[in-house]
C-alpha cells in the first residue's frame, strides 16, 4: 500500500503529521513517501505541483492532502498559485468524484451556530462533481468585448459545461452511496436557468431508473442553500456540480461546529484518491500548534476504507476521534467552556492512545 503525503503550505505540515502518526500507530504495513506541493512547491521547485510531485502521486494508492494557499502568493500568475496543484491533481488524475460528509458529532452539537436541535445528529453527504462545471470548461479568459452591454470594454468569461457521461457517473456515484445510507438523493442544479443544469437533472433523472430502491429528489441550487439551514437533517445524500458543490460543502460545514472537523476523499474511476480535510491552510494560524488535525485524521480513515481496503483500521480511527471529543479534549476551534483546550499534537496523540 503506497501513499503519497503531501503536506503543502499552512497547517498542512502540522495536521497532516498527526495523521501519519496515527497510520503508523496501526499494525499495518504502509509505504509512505512525502512530496512539497503548493506554494511550499513552488519555493522548493518553481511550480506548485512539480513533475516529480505529480508522479508520486499518479503512482500511489491513494495520496494524503493537507492544504495549500496562502496571501502571499495572490499575485503570481495563476499558473503558479498554490490552489493550481490540488486543481492540477484533480484533474491529472481523473478525480471526479468528491465525496464531503457533514456530520455532526454528538460532544460537538453545541458548538454549531445553528440551534442544537436542528444538528442534533446530522449526518449527511454532499457528492460533489470535481472535474468539469465552471471550473474546467473551456473557452475562458479576458478580451475586449465585441458585444453586450459595453462593447469595446474589458471583460472576462468561464465557461459553464457539463456532457451526459460525466453527468451519469457522477450520478451512479450518489445513487450507489444512498444504497449503503438512507436511499434518498437531493440533486441539486439551476435546470430553471442554466441549459447545463437542465442536461443535468434529465440525465439525473435517466440513471435513477436503474435504482428504484433510492428516492431521487430535484432542488434548485438557492433553495438548496436555504434548506441546509433551514432543516439540514431533511437530507441524505446530495450530488451537484463543480461549483455549486463548492460553495454548499462549505456551508453544510458550519452545521457540523467547525470545519476542522470535516474530512474529504476525492476518487477515481480505479478507486485511487486524494484524502484531504475540508478545510484550507490557515495562514493566520501556521505554526502556533493549534490546528484541528482531526478533518485529517478522518480522511486518514477515508483513505483506509475507500482506497486501501481496511474498513476495520478505518472503523478504528473513527471509534478514537469519538472517544477524544467524549473525553473533552478540544482544540480552540471547537472549544466551549467546561472542556479541555489542547493543540495540535496533544490532539493527535490523544488519537493515539484511543486506538490501543
Ligand atoms: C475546495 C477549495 C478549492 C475549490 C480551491 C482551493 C481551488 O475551495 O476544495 O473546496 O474551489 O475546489
Ligand atoms: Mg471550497
Amino acid at each position: 500500500m503506497k501513499i503519497a503525503v503531501l503536506p503543502g503550505d499552512g497547517i498542512g505540515t502540522e495536521i497532516v503529521a498527526e495523521a501519519v502518526k496515527v497510520l503508523n500507530a496501526l499494525d499495518l504495513k504502509f509505504e509512505m513517501e512525502t512530496a512539497p506541493v503548493g506554494g511550499a512547491a513552488y519555493e522548493a521547485a518553481g511550480h506548485p505541483l512539480p513533475e516529480s510531485t505529480l508522479k508520486l502521486a499518479r503512482e500511489a494508492d491513494a495520496i494524503l492532502f493537507g492544504a495549500v494557499g496562502d496571501w502571499k502568493y495572490d499575485k503570481l500568475d495563476r499558473p503558479l498559485r498554490p490552489e493550481q496543484a490540488i486543481l492540477g491533481l484533480r484533474k491529472a488524475l481523473g478525480l471526479f468524484a468528491n465525496f464531503r460528509p457533514a456530520i455532526c458529532y454528538e460532544q460537538l452539537t453545541h458548538a454549531s451556530s445553528l440551534k442544537p436541535e436542528l444538528v442534533a445528529g446530522l449526518d449527511i453527504l454532499i457528492i460533489r462533481e470535481l472535474t468539469g462545471d465552471i471550473y474546467f470548461g473551456q473557452p475562458r479568459g479576458r478580451r475586449m468585448a465585441a458585444d453586450g452591454h459595453f462593447p469595446g470594454a474589458e471583460e472576462a468569461f468561464d465557461t459553464m459545461r457539463y456532457s451526459r457521461p460525466e453527468i451519469e457517473r457522477i450520478a451512479r456515484v450518489a445513487f450507489e452511496a444512498a444504497r449503503k445510507r438512507n436511499k434518498r438523493v437531493t440533486s441539486v442544479d439551476k435546470a430553471n436557468v442554466l441549459e447545463t443544469f437542465q442536461l443535468w437533472k434529465d440525465v439525473v433523472t435517466e440513471v435513477h431508473k436503474d435504482y428504484s430502491d433510492v428516492q431521487l429528489d430535484h432542488m434548485y441550487v438557492d433553495n438548496a442553500a436555504m434548506q441546509l439551514v433551514k432543516a439540514p437533517k431533511a437530507f441524505d445524500v446530495i450530488v451537484t456540480g463543480n461549483m455549486f458543490g463548492d460553495i454548499l460543502s462549505d456551508e453544510a460545514s458550519m452545521l457540523t461546529g467547525s470545519i476542522g472537523m470535516l474530512p474529504s476523499a476525492s476518487l477515481n474511476d480505479k478507486k485511487q484518491g486524494l484524502y484531504e480535510p475540508s478545510h484550507g491552510s490557515a495562514p493566520d494560524i501556521a505554526g502556533k500548534g493549534v490546528a484541528n488535525p482531526l478533518a485529517t485524521i478522518l480522511s486518514a480513515a477515508m483513505m483506509l476504507r475507500f482506497s486501501l481496503g481496511q474498513a476495520e483500521a478505518a472503523d478504528r480511527i473513527e471509534a478514537a476521534v469519538k472517544k477524544v471529543l467524549a473525553q473533552g479534549l478540544r482544540t480552540p476551534d471547537i472549544y466551549s467552556e467546561g472542556t479541555t483546550k489542547v493543540g495540535t499534537v496533544q490532539m493527535g496523540d490523544a488519537v493515539v492512545n484511543a486506538l490501543r
